[in-house]
């Protein structure tokens, strides 16, 4: 078994993008991420608190703004709006999930898709199924990231999702599809799951439930990609029954230390590529 470190092929992301972000300011241009986040949820706060350290360490200016709870879709339409005509800003990230009172998707089609760094709005969205696209959504990139970091041919695969989230699932099984591989998205409703998954040679678990991947349900010689952040008994856990499935992958990803990082580094890139289209480079 070989362990796939998000902590290194993140870092040389990161590198990558610095050097960059670098580049272009010697140019006199500077690349900015906004962050929104809206309310009280701690885990968004950890994420949003990562990010800002993400930008800081890689001369990428960040500015967060922190709303109340009681933010009214208006409000919140109108920093966005701010934000979209805000020159210094060229990525723009509005935190998920959103407070229910808000609409999320009408929140998401406001951002201009030129600063969609999440890749989440329509037109973006839109681009990733065509296989022409800008911006990727960062779990599914970082995702590939490390596929091709590994080495790992993803050509006449059998490729197994699971999980039909717009954030991770379904774009996940387009960028596989576009790199050949013969994917499956599963998902709740899924019949014979078990049988399914046994025959990935590539299985990315983003279900949202620990340890839901057992060892039964994987091939040997598979290569298993852990989406999983699950918070049991204080501990974090992946989607993936880590010590159960390990011995028989050819390749896996820890939780922590796999696809978390890459998450962050792939929204790095992300904000450099936007700061590179909009001007021109
Ligand atoms: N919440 C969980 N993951 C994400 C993400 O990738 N982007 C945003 N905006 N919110 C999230």
């Amino acid at each position: 078994m070989r362990l796939i470190d998000g902590k290194v092929i993140s870092a040389s992301v990161k590198e990558r993008v610095k050097n960059e972000v670098a580049l272009l300011k010697r140019e006199g241009i500077t690349t900015g991420l906004a962050v929104i986040i809206v309310g009280e949820d701690p885990a968004s706060k950890v994420y949003v608190a990562n990010k800002k350290k993400a930008c800081e360490a890689l001369g990428i200016i960040s500015e967060e703004y922190a709303l109340p709870e009681s933010t009214t879709q208006e409000e919140l339409l109108a920093l966005i709006d701010e934000l979209n005509n805000k020159e210094s800003i060229n990525g723009i990230l509005c935190q998920l999930p959103l407070p229910k009172h808000l609409d999320e998707q009408a929140v998401i089609n406001a951002i201009l898709p030129e600063k969609d760094v999440d890749a989440f709005h329509p037109q973006n969205v839109g681009k990733i199924m065509l296989g022409d696209y800008d911006f990727v959504p960062c779990t599914p990139a970082g995702i590939m990231e490390m596929l091709e970091y590994e080495n790992i041919d993803i050509t006449g695969k059998t490729c197994v999702v699971i999980g039909r989230s717009n954030i991770v699932g379904k774009p996940m099984g387009m960028l596989l599809l576009h790199k050949n591989g013969t994917v499956t998205i599963c998902h709740s409703r899924t019949k014979d799951l078990k049988e399914v998954c046994k025959n990935a040679d590539i299985l990315v678990a983003a279900v949202g439930k620990p340890r839901f991947v057992t060892a039964d349900m994987v091939k040997d010689g598979a290569v298993v990609i852990d989406v999983g952040i699950n918070r049991v008994d204080g501990k974090l856990v992946g989607d993936v029954d880590f010590e159960g499935v390990k011995d028989k992958c050819e390749a896996i990803t820890p939780v922590p230390g796999g696809v978390g990082p890459m998450t962050i580094a792939m929204l790095m890139q992300n904000t450099l590529t936007a700061a590179k289209k909009q001007n021109k480079r």
